[in-house]
């Protein structure tokens, strides 16, 4: 079996039992005690939903919001949020399933594992790696320049563009890796202090706002469609354009659309919560909470902040750098905009600590199946956490913050999330036909209807991204191909037959 070129054992899965039998069992988990080679579990589900909260508010409302009223949909931008938190929720319904069900570390890369195959599996944690490290790098440069404005930072050490070593965005890598390494409960503490300032300023903005909106902003609500100012082609344009001839629109309801495409990543993020379900104290029922309770209350608080900053301030003369702040300046109230960018620091602080939480998660779990070098699954005996992949993420992350202009990178986190996604909601009716005992605390409605339109939903949005976003995708995908034709189909558990053994430095 270990050399074993069949098509047989790429699509191997690992049983649902093994994947249980990895994670402890919901009886021991109260105590939070440490175990041999096992993550502790620590966390709520208001830690659930601070971890979710955490990683999903962060640049994309932020900015996207101008960029897209103004450049595609008007003060419909509102609908587009709504259209793109719809198909986030039907994902968040299937990642729940999966999750309550299988409550392991791996998350998609896990449910992959045990329904489809080997292979898939490790396509989608190699994807999964991709989207928080790259998210992390892409956010850790952003902080810096918020940070750099804030404070009015020398640009040549703290700007995306034109800085040669990006020390900002290396340092506050570096503070919360080791945050993320010394403790999961240390990480949710810090977590949900930012998750406050952050959530705090939104119900701000949208309180405050409301009493500057104007009628006349917010009418047409769905401006007239016109053809695109400036088309684009050759890679810049969208694989829809590429292949179907579909040309993006400005404004009616197909710029509604190609906004909600783009706003999504305001979304992406919230499938990190999956990953904590080794080091949460009751599983089945708060993985569940913290996914739809973290989408429920991010879609709520992007609704509120794109209606009201469209009604202060027309989508034709909205900023598309800073929309929120520039619309309090526009009303008068420059003040407000410090606030705003206070909140946008702690927003993208704790998106970058939870993307490298959930990165160690992912490789942990990949470790621990040997599809990595097993060394990196090492547990900490004192922290409980799984330190060595932590540290060297957060070293990655740092290296490529540090030194790579990494802004136009952003959509491949975007198309990352989407493929994850898909093969998470094509999982829920694959686990149940071959699966139908296993016991799921929470069940997707209308499987496999639901499950299949949102995968459906997930790979619409993936065709408004550039061809040049699924070029640099397939190459990323390439590279990880080789690796497992070539290490990780031979090295792996279920390849060698070798037991889980305990993981504990
Ligand atoms: N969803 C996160 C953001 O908007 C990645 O920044």
């Amino acid at each position: 079996m270990s050399d074993d070129t069949s098509t047989q054992s790429i699509l191997r899965t690992k049983p649902v039992e093994d994947v249980l039998a990895q994670s402890a069992d919901e009886g021991e988990e109260h105590s939070g005690a440490p175990s041999s080679g096992k993550l502790r579990r620590k966390l709520g589900p208001f830690d659930l939903m601070g971890f979710g909260v955490g990683i999903v508010i962060g640049t994309g409302i932020f900015t996207l919001t101008g960029v897209e009223a103004k450049q595609h949909a008007g003060p419909a931008v509102t609908i587009s949020f709504i259209i793109a938190g719809v198909v986030s929720l039907l994902a968040a319904l299937c990642y729940a399933e999966m999750a309550s069900s299988v409550p392991a570390a791996g998350s998609a890369y896990t449910y992959a594992y045990a329904t489809i195959g080997e292979v898939f599996a490790w396509i989608i944690g190699w994807d999964l790696i991709l989207e928080f490290a790259l998210g992390a790098s892409v956010v850790a440069r952003g902080w810096s320049g918020y940070l750099a404005n804030l404070f009015h930072l020398p640009s040549a050490w703290f700007a995306e563009d034109g800085s040669v070593v990006n020390v900002g965005a290396i340092l506050i890598t570096l503070v919360l890796g080791v945050i993320a390494a010394v403790g999961i409960r240390e990480s949710a503490r810090v977590t949900n202090a930012l998750v406050l300032v952050k959530v705090a300023v939104c119900v701000f903005v949208i309180v405050a706002g409301a009493f500057f909106i104007t009628k006349s902003n917010l009418v047409p609500f769905v401006p007239h469609a016109e053809p695109v100012k400036q088309s684009v082609s050759g890679l810049k344009q969208p694989l829809s354009q590429a292949v179907f001839g579909i040309s993006p629109s400005a404004y009616g309801m197909a710029g509604v659309l190609t906004a909600a495409a783009v706003v999504f990543f305001a979304y992406t993020g919230f499938e990190a919560v999956a990953n904590l379900g080794e080091e949460t104290k009751r599983p089945k029922r708060d993985l569940t909470i913290g996914l739809l309770g973290t989408l429920a209350l991010c879609t709520v608080l992007y609704i509120g902040v794109s209606f009201v900053v469209t009604g202060m301030v027309s989508y034709k003369k909205i900023d598309e750098g800073a929309p929120i702040a520039s619309a309090f300046d526009a009303v008068g109230q420059g003040w407000a905009s410090t606030l705003v960018s206070i909140a946008a620091v702690c927003g993208l602080t704790s998106v970058i600590l939870v993307d490298l939480v959930a990165m160690g998660r992912i490789g942990f779990a990949m470790g621990r199946d040997r599809l990595l070098p097993p060394a990196v699954a090492k547990v900490h005996p004192k922290w409980g956490t799984p330190y060595r992949i932590t540290i060297a993420t957060t070293i990655f992350v740092a290296v490529l913050a540090g030194f790579v202009p990494l802004a136009a990178l952003a959509d491949l986190v975007s198309i990352g999330t989407l493929f994850a996604f898909i093969i998470v909601s094509l999982a829920v009716p694959v686990l149940r036909r071959k699966r139908p005992d296993v016991h799921r605390p929470f069940r997707v409605p209308l499987s496999p209807v639901l499950p299949v339109v949102s995968a459906l939903a997930c790979l619409y949005l993936m065709t408004n991204l550039t061809m040049e976003t699924w070029l640099r995708f397939a190459v990323w995908m390439v590279v990880g191909m080789v690796v497992y034709l070539s290490y990780s189909r031979r090295k792996a558990r279920l390849a060698t037959g070798e037991e889980a053994e305990a993981v504990t430095a």
